[in-house]
This record gives C-alpha cells, sequence and structure tokens, in this order.
C-alpha cells in the first residue's frame, strides 16, 4: 500500500519513507516509460495542447508536451530579442514564489518572469515567516493563496512538496526543485539549451557526471533527455550513483576518461555537501582528479562538446574555471534561457486556466 502523502507532510519536516517511497516510484516509471517503446519526440506538435492544472515534474510529461514547453519558451526569447520585454499575458494574474530552501537563480528567474508577463509577485522565504511559530507548511501557503494568488511556486527540501500542495490549494502549482525529487524548470532549461546550441536533442549523448544520488536536476534531466530521444550516461564514484539505475535506461560509468570522448553534451552536477551523509567520496581533491572537467579533459573531449552546469557551482571542484568560462561552457546561456522557460511555464498553466483548449503562441 502506497503511504498517505498527506499525511506524511504535514509538518515543514523530511519523511525519509516518503523520500524512499519516491526515488522508489522515480525509478519505476522511468523504467516503465523506457520499456513502453521509441521516444515520442517526432509526434507533430500542431496536435499539442496544455491540458495540465500543475507543473510537478518532468516525469509525467510526454515528448510533445516538453517540446511545446521549449517551443514556446523558443517565442518568448524571440520576442525578447526583438525588443518585447514586457508582455500583457498575465496582467491582473498574481504569482507567488515560496522558497523554503534557498535560491539564487531559480527564485529571481521565476520573479522575473512573473514580471515580464506583468502578473504581480509575492516572493516568500522561510526564514523570518510564521513557520517559526509553528504555521504548518500547507497553513503558509493557503494563507498565502488567500490573498488573491492564483500560481504558485515552490521550492522545498522535501520530495512531494509540490505535489502535496497541488492537493491543497486551488492555485496551480511549479516545482521549483523538491529535495532529491525533481527540478523540471531545471531540465527543461537544460533541454532548451542544449537544443539551442545543438540544433536538436535526439541521438546525442549526453553525461551527467558526479552527484547523481542526491540530484534532483539529474532525475529531471534523465526523464527530460530519455523522452526527447537523447542517450544519457550516468557517470560517478559508485556511492553517488543510486542502485540500479541502469534499469532506466542509463548508461552508467565509474571512468569519466574513457566516456569521454563519446560525449556530445556534460552536464557537471554540484557535490551536495548539504544533502551528503560523509564519507561517500575519500577527498574532494580525488574526487576532482577523477571527475571534475578541466583543460586537459577538454582536449580530450569532442571539439564542440557543451559544457552545462546547474548552478551553484563549485569553482575547482566539479570543473576548473577555465572550462566553467571557456568557450564550451553554456552556463550563462543557461541561466539565460531558465527566464523563457519559467515565462512558458506560468503562461501555459495561465491559458490552461483561463480554459483554453489551443494554446497559441503569443506574438505581442
Ligand atoms: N540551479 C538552481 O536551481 O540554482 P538555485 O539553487 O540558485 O536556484
Amino acid at each position: 500500500m502506497l503511504p498517505d502523502v498527506g499525511e506524511m507532510l504535514c509538518f515543514h519536516g523530511v519523511s525519509r519513507v516518503f523520500r524512499a517511497f519516491l526515488v522508489w516510484r522515480g525509478i519505476v516509471m522511468l523504467a516503465a516509460t523506457v520499456a513502453s517503446g521509441p521516444s515520442q519526440a517526432g509526434a507533430p506538435l500542431s496536435d499539442v495542447s496544455w491540458t495540465r492544472r500543475h507543473l510537478l515534474g518532468l516525469e509525467e510529461l510526454s515528448a510533445a508536451e516538453i517540446t511545446l514547453i521549449l517551443d514556446q519558451a523558443a517565442e518568448f526569447k524571440r520576442l525578447a530579442n526583438a525588443g518585447q520585454t514586457k508582455l500583457k499575458h498575465l496582467a491582473g494574474v498574481v504569482v507567488a514564489n515560496l522558497f523554503f530552501e534557498n535560491s539564487t537563480r531559480t527564485r529571481t528567474s521565476f520573479s522575473l518572469a512573473a514580471k515580464r508577463l506583468s502578473a504581480d509577485t509575492i516572493d516568500f522565504s522561510a526564514g523570518g515567516s510564521s513557520l517559526s511559530k509553528g504555521e504548518t507548511f500547507i497553513d503558509t501557503a493557503r494563507n498565502i493563496e488567500a490573498m488573491g494568488v492564483s500560481q504558485v511556486v515552490v521550492r522545498h527540501s522535501t520530495p512531494g512538496a509540490p505535489l502535496l500542495l497541488s492537493q491543497h490549494l486551488n492555485a496551480s502549482v511549479l516545482n521549483a526543485g523538491d529535495g532529491t525529487h525533481e527540478h523540471p524548470t531545471q531540465g527543461l532549461l537544460d533541454l532548451f539549451t542544449i537544443r539551442e546550441r545543438v540544433g536538436h536533442v535526439a541521438g546525442l549523448t549526453v553525461a551527467l557526471v558526479g552527484d547523481i544520488l542526491h540530484s534532483r536536476v539529474a532525475r529531471s534531466n534523465i526523464w527530460g533527455l530519455t523522452k526527447l530521444g537523447a542517450h544519457v550516461i550516468a557517470c560517478g564514484p559508485a556511492t553517488l550513483i543510486p542502485p540500479h539505475i541502469e534499469r532506466l535506461g542509463v548508461e552508467v560509468a565509474h571512468d569519466f576518461d574513457k566516456i569521454l570522448p563519446r560525449c556530445d553534451c556534460i552536464n557537471l552536477l554540484r557535490i551536495q555537501f548539504e544533502r551528503q551523509r560523509s564519507g561517500l567520496f575519500p577527498s574532494i581533491t580525488e574526487y576532482s582528479h577523477l571527475f571534475g572537467m578541466n583543460g586537459e579533459r577538454l582536449k580530450k573531449s569532442k571539439r564542440d562538446i557543451v559544457i552545462l552546469a546547474p548552478g551553484p557551482i563549485n569553482r575547482g571542484v566539479e570543473l576548473t574555471p577555465e572550462v566553467a568560462d571557456g568557450g564550451n561552457s553554456v552556463i550563462l546561456d543557461q541561466v539565460t534561457n531558465g527566464l523563457f522557460i519559467r515565462m512558458a511555464c506560468l503562461y501555459l498553466l495561465h491559458q490552461q486556466r483561463l480554459g483554453e483548449t489551443h494554446v497559441p503562441c503569443p506574438r505581442s
């Protein structure tokens, strides 16, 4: 029997059982997707409408829905580059950014995305809030929603927190990262950036290198990349790779130098010191020697290799400054593109709320 999500997450705390359940469920569902047949990357987009009320993860999205978001984001980027930086699509809408965990990129990007669409924004941080007086996570969200909020962006250290909110709020819920579970807009902006740089995603070999075990970015990347037809390699020390991950259709590697020449893209995942128990690898020096991207490794890579990192980066650990700031790096492009991905997500969810069945790209 599955755990009762509502009961397990009624406090602002972490449930080990629920974490285990989500990890297990993620593995089973991804394995089922991989086993179900070829990717839907070629599905015609003209037949696709956005019908979802929430954006909780890439696990539940089809390849066509993912591509719809990427195309919408591309249209917003085109408009911005043409000078149309202020659009009216969310005028009168209130978007609440509820961040129960620290963030630089995601929080500011969602906030700016909402403003670019003319929404009013509420930016809530757990620090300094009435959580310290014992108010629960759900009560906090419901009280903020009562100010006329119709879209809630939530980041929380507990996997499943956005799902829980979606069951208790009338507002649309966008997952801005929930523990080790998913970070869908990061996965989308990574896909967008790869597609923009290379021209396509299908057929590429993309390595996720580092702390796969604790990474919600890795999970969203695995879902998104495999659905769009890329070959994914999970590379890192055995202690940082979840057992049985190969059942997800992902190649597992522990020798970075061996896979390097095959890679079209490398996504260097941050060592998540805040989520780790100690002793998962001997030392930072040894980790960066074996799995860090540096100038020497760049010379052994494909000339046009795309270097991604979700940020924040630990300079000198996952990658050296010459790689992070070099010509193959798209790290700041990822941040730029994150704005358009978040605009697209807010826009599509708003259109769904308006009850539209067909979602045209905005032209002005
Ligand atoms: N990549 C990412 O989620 O960064 P932040 O934690 O700064 O939002």
